[in-house]
C-alpha cells in the first residue's frame, strides 16, 4: 500500500478496500498527461514565488527524467501505489527528496485528474478526427471510379431505383463527415483548463490560472471550480459522437456482409481482411464487418454506463467519478481500432461491378422511369403508375424485364410506347437524368466529388 493520505486515520485502510479503491491499474495510461500538467503547475508556481527557482528546477527536471525513464522501460510503474497522481509523486520525492513534497501546493488530485483526462481525451477526438479523414480519402477514392457502376438503390431492402457505387459511397462520406464536424465542435468546447479549481474551492495560494491553461494549450481556464473538477460533460459529448460513429460503421458494415452474401456477390472481401471456417472448407467469412458491428453496442455501453454514474451525483466531485476511465478508455480504443480495421477493409475490397449492374437491371428498377417515360408521351402520372404496374405484371409472368420486351407486347398494354422507350429505360438513362445536386447523374455526381476533394485538400 502506497498512499497520499493517512495523517488522520488510526487504522490501517482494509486491504480489500484498498485494491477496490484503487485506480492505477487504468489510470497508468494518464502518465503522460499527468506528468505534463505537474511540469507546467510547477513551473507555475515558480514564476509567482511560490516555490523558489531551485525548487522549480528540480521538480521539473526530476519529471521529465521519470517519463524518460518509464517510456525508455527503466523506469516500470509500481502498481502497489493508490493511483498514477500517487506514484510519480512518490518517485519524485524520492528522486529529488524534500523538493518533491512541495509539488502538490495548491493543488488536488481533484483538479489533477481532471486535467489529465481532458489532455487525454483531448488527443483522442484529435485522432479520431484523423482517423475519419483517412477514411474520406479511400471513400473519395471509390467514388472516383465508380460513377458509371450501376447498381440497385434499395428501400425496405428491395429493388426501388437504380444508382452508381459512387453514389452509393457519397452517402457514406457525408455521414463521416459529419462525425469530423462533431469531433472539431466537441473540441472546442472542452478546451477549457480545469488546472487551479483545487479540490472544488479554488486555493489561496496566489496561481496564475491563465498561465497554466496557455502552456497546456487550452482556451483559457475552468470560470468555476466546482464544475471544473466535477464536469464530465465532454466525455459524455465524445461517447456521444463515439456512438454515432459506431452506429455508421454498423450500418456500412452491415451492407458490407449483405453485398458479400452469396444471393448479392457485390463485392468480394480481400484475404487478408476474411477469415476461415474450422469445418467448412468453401468459406471466407466477413468477420471484421461483423466485429464492427458488434462492437458498436460496447460503445454504446460505455455511454450508458458514464451517462449513469454522472445522473444524480451532487457537487462537486465524488469518487463515482473514478468510474469514467475504463468506460472511456474502452470506447477510445474501440472506435480507433474499428475505423482502421473498416479503413483498410475497404481499401482493398473489390466490387463486382457486372454482378451490380446485372442486379440493377433486374428487379424493375427502372419502373420510375418506364412511368414519367409515358407522362413525356402527355399521359397523367397516376394512369401511367398504373399502366407500369401492369406492364410489370406482365413481365413477371413472361420471366422478363421491361427493357427485354418486345415493342408490339409493351403496346399491347398502352399505345403510348414507342421505340424510343428502350433508350429511356436504360440504366444509363435512368441515372444520368437524375442530375440535380445530390442525385446519382454522372454531372451531379462529378460537382460533388470535386466539393469533396476540395475539403479533403
Ligand atoms: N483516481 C481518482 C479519480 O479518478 C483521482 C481523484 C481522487 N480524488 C479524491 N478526492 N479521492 O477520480
Amino acid at each position: 500500500m502506497a498512499q497520499l493520505w493517512g495523517g488522520r486515520f488510526t487504522k490501517k485502510t482494509d486491504e480489500l478496500v484498498y485494491a477496490f479503491n484503487a485506480s492505477i491499474g487504468f489510470d497508468k495510461r494518464l502518465l503522460t498527461q499527468d506528468i505534463e500538467g505537474s511540469i507546467v503547475h510547477a513551473r507555475m508556481l515558480g514564476r509567482q514565488g511560490i516555490l523558489t527557482q531551485k525548487e522549480t528546477e528540480e521538480i521539473t527536471g526530476g519529471l521529465a527524467g521519470i517519463l524518460e525513464d518509464v517510456e525508455h522501460g527503466k523506469l516500470a510503474i509500481d502498481e502497489s501505489f493508490e493511483d498514477v497522481h500517487s506514484f510519480v509523486e512518490a518517485v519524485l520525492t524520492e528522486r529529488i527528496g524534500d523538493a518533491g513534497k512541495k509539488l502538490h501546493t495548491g493543488r488536488s488530485r481533484n483538479d489533477q485528474v481532471a486535467l489529465d483526462m481532458r489532455l487525454y481525451a483531448r488527443l483522442q477526438v484529435q485522432q479520431t478526427d484523423l482517423l475519419l479523414g483517412r477514411l474520406l480519402e479511400v471513400l473519395v477514392g471509390i467514388m472516383e471510379e465508380n460513377t458509371d457502376t450501376y447498381m440497385p438503390g434499395f428501400t425496405h431492402l428491395q429493388k426501388a431505383q437504380p444508382l452508381t457505387l459512387a453514389h452509393h459511397m457519397g452517402a457514406y462520406f457525408e455521414m463521416f463527415h459529419r462525425d469530423r464536424l462533431r469531433m472539431q465542435d466537441i473540441l472546442k468546447r472542452m478546451n477549457i483548463c480545469p488546472l487551479g479549481a483545487g479540490a472544488l474551492a479554488g486555493t489561496t495560494y496566489p496561481l496564475d490560472r491563465e498561465y497554466t491553461a496557455g502552456e497546456l494549450g487550452f482556451d483559457g481556464p475552468a470560470l468555476n471550480s466546482m464544475d471544473a473538477v466535477s464536469d464530465r460533460d465532454y466525455l459524455l459529448e465524445f461517447l456521444s459522437a463515439l456512438s454515432i460513429v459506431m452506429m455508421h460503421l454498423s450500418r456500412f458494415s452491415e451492407e458490407i456482409i449483405i453485398w458479400n452474401s452469396d444471393e448479392y456477390r457485390f463485392v468480394e472481401i480481400d484475404d487478408a481482411y476474411s477469415t476461415g471456417s474450422s469445418i467448412m472448407p468453401q468459406k471466407k467469412n466477413p468477420d471484421i464487418a461483423e466485429l464492427v458491428r458488434g462492437k458498436t453496442g460496447r460503445v454504446y455501453g460505455d455511454l450508458m454506463a458514464l451517462l449513469t454514474v454522472m445522473k444524480g451525483l451532487p457537487l462537486a466531485y465524488n469518487k463515482d467519478m473514478q468510474e469514467d476511465k475504463e468506460a472511456a478508455f474502452d470506447a477510445f480504443d474501440t472506435v480507433r481500432d474499428c475505423i482502421l480495421l473498416f479503413t483498410g477493409m475497404l481499401a482493398t475490397i473489390k466490387f463486382r461491378k457486372e454482378r451490380m449492374a446485372e442486379s440493377a437491371m433486374k428487379g424493375f428498377t427502372n419502373a420510375t422511369d418506364a412511368a414519367d417515360y409515358l407522362v413525356g408521351k402527355g399521359v397523367p402520372f397516376r394512369e401511367a403508375h398504373g399502366i407500369v404496374g401492369r406492364l410489370v405484371l406482365y413481365c413477371i409472368e413472361k420471366n422478363t424485364s421491361i427493357d427485354k420486351l418486345p415493342l408490339s407486347e409493351m403496346r399491347e398494354i398502352s399505345d403510348r410506347f414507342e421505340e424510343d422507350i428502350y433508350d429511356a429505360v436504360s440504366l444509363q438513362t435512368c441515372v444520368d437524368k437524375r442530375l440535380t445536386i445530390g442525385a446519382p447523374g454522372r454531372e451531379a455526381m462529378e460537382k460533388v466529388i470535386a466539393i469533396y476533394k476540395e475539403y479533403l485538400k
